[in-house]
């Protein structure tokens, strides 16, 4: 008797390729695929992938290399792996990558998810399959369900993770200078609310009770609503926020300049909003935000930011911010500093900026020296670490609602979710997974929070 076909997926990139990672886990699911952590032990091996920095894409090729040994082990051994490429790199790529690394089976755009399984039949059958297309039909109305209670063959699912993304709108038209998205996820799109609404009830049956709605640029959503006219990312929140056993709503990742007052004014209207907003800035010169085609000020950044606080004086504010674009000064770096220091974030992602193929940035004249880059990038981080680390330590007494959501690392401990999105660890019994307990905070890292379980 042969037992189920077993699929491995490694995901890069944002949280956007996470939840594409599971909808194609699940698609193939409906065709007899189980999921393993095991590489040595697939038929199918899928590397969801990113290109948005050139350190990205280039890990796809050294594990390419790395996964083709173990498939010839495994065809010595007469049994199959077929190995496909999906995401962004497929998207920016496609049959090139088949070219560079033969072993290659399938390649798989973002926009074609919905026909994976029968792709993968396809490549199974000897073809190599590339598809790169952004088709006609809407892939998210193509995808199975996401299912509840018993799977497709009548076995009850354990219950799942209390926390889980949903993507609500893709693509992006805003062309920064700098920026692969465009080219690699389309033009943006904005699902349905009914669709999401669904969707969102489905992944509640199934025990979530914090949604993270995703977007490239989350915060341009404009999909049908329940009526007919368009609705803002502020009233599908409100929507969302009146599902019954959905506790915690975020969403990520917005731009500067979609920051309607709608939206503003949700983070201090709707509870279940929480207090967190990860808002990038990118760079503190006006020249640069023109030279990224971002088309916003760093003024306007920071107003933005004061009437955030005003609607909710404790939000975390996150960001993310690239050093070394070109033509890039001293003076216009300190720029971005100032910004940072006037704003004080709980948390910030920061990237050397790297010329991506295609983009208009990556041919302008006055590219940044890679030392001196690396350096403003180790002072902004040194900056950015010491906010973050008096965030944390400011949370030290107080007494938040933590949602657990995995076990710790040491038995007997399980690690939560802060509003603010800091990872807390407490001493709790794994029937508390699931559930939002106050926890009062008693320790303070630069990563994560400690603290202990109060009675609800
Ligand atoms: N849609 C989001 C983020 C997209 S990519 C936005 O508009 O902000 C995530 C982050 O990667 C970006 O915010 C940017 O800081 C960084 N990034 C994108 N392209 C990059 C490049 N070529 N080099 C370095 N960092 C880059
Ligand atoms: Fe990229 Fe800019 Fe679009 Fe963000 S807004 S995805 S940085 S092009
Ligand atoms: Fe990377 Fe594509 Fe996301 S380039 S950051 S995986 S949208």
């Amino acid at each position: 008797m042969t037992g189920p076909k077993k699929l491995y997926v490694r995901t890069f990139g944002c949280q956007m390729n996470v939840y594409d990672s599971e909808r194609m886990s699940e698609a193939l699911g409906a065709d007899g695929y189980v999921r393993t952590d095991d590489i040595e032990d697939a038929e199918l091996v899928v590397l969801n992938t990113c290109h948005i920095r050139e350190k990205a894409a280039d890990k796809v090729y050294s594990d390419l290399g790395r996964i083709d040994q173990i498939k010839r082990q495994r065809e010595a051994a007469g049994q199959e792996m077929t190995i496909a490429v999906t995401g962004c790199v497929a998207q920016a790529e496609g049959k090139e990558i088949i070219a560079r690394a033969p072993q290659v089976g399938l390649v798989v755009g973002p926009q074609s998810y919905h026909r994976l399984p029968d792709l993968v039949r396809r490549a199974r059958a000897g073809a190599q399959v590339v598809d790169t297309e952004f088709p006609e039909e809407d892939k998210f109305a193509h995808l199975p369900a996401r299912t509840v209670g018993a799977d497709a063959t009548g076995k009850i699912q354990p219950a799942g993770p209390a926390a889980a993304f949903l993507t609500v709108q893709e693509g992006c038209d805003k062309f920064c200078t700098f920026c692969v998205v465009p080219y690699t996820r389309g033009m943006e799109m904005s699902r349905p609310v009914a669709a999401i609404e669904s969707e969102a009830r489905r992944l509640v049956a199934r025990g979530v009770r914090e949604l993270t709605l995703l977007g490239q640029n989350v915060n341009g959503y404009h999909g049908d609503g329940p009526d007919g006219p368009p609705c803002s990312l502020a009233g599908l929140i409100a929507q969302l926020a009146r599902i019954d056993g959905l506790e915690r709503l975020r969403y990520m990742t917005s731009h500067p300049r979609d920051m309607t007052d709608d939206l503003i004014e949700a983070h201090g209207s709707i509870d279940k909003l929480m207090p967190y907003l990860h808002l990038p800035f990118q760079a503190g010169s006006d020249r640069i935000l023109a030279g990224m085609n971002r088309k916003h000020t760093a003024d306007d950044y920071l107003r933005i930011i004061a009437r955030v606080r005003q609607a909710r004086p404790d939000i975390a504010l996150s960001t993310d911010i690239i050093v070394g674009f070109p033509g890039e000064t001293e003076a216009e770096f300190e720029a971005t500093l100032d910004v940072v220091r006037a704003v004080r974030f709980a948390q910030a992602y920061s990237f050397k900026y790297s010329p991506r193929p295609g983009t208009p940035a990556a041919s302008l004249d006055r590219q940044v020296a890679p030392e001196v880059a690396a350096e403003r990038l180790e002072r902004l981080q040194l900056l950015l670490a010491d906010q973050q680390a008096s965030f944390n330590a400011g949370c030290i007494g107080k007494v938040f609602p933590v949602l657990f959501e995995k076990p710790g690392r040491n038995a007997g401990q399980l690690i939560g979710r802060s509003p603010y999105l800091q990872s807390v660890h407490a001493d709790a019994t794994p029937d508390l997974l699931g559930r939002i307990l106050p926890v009062e905070i008693s320790g303070a890292g630069f990563r994560s929070l400690a603290g202990v379980v109060r009675a609800a």
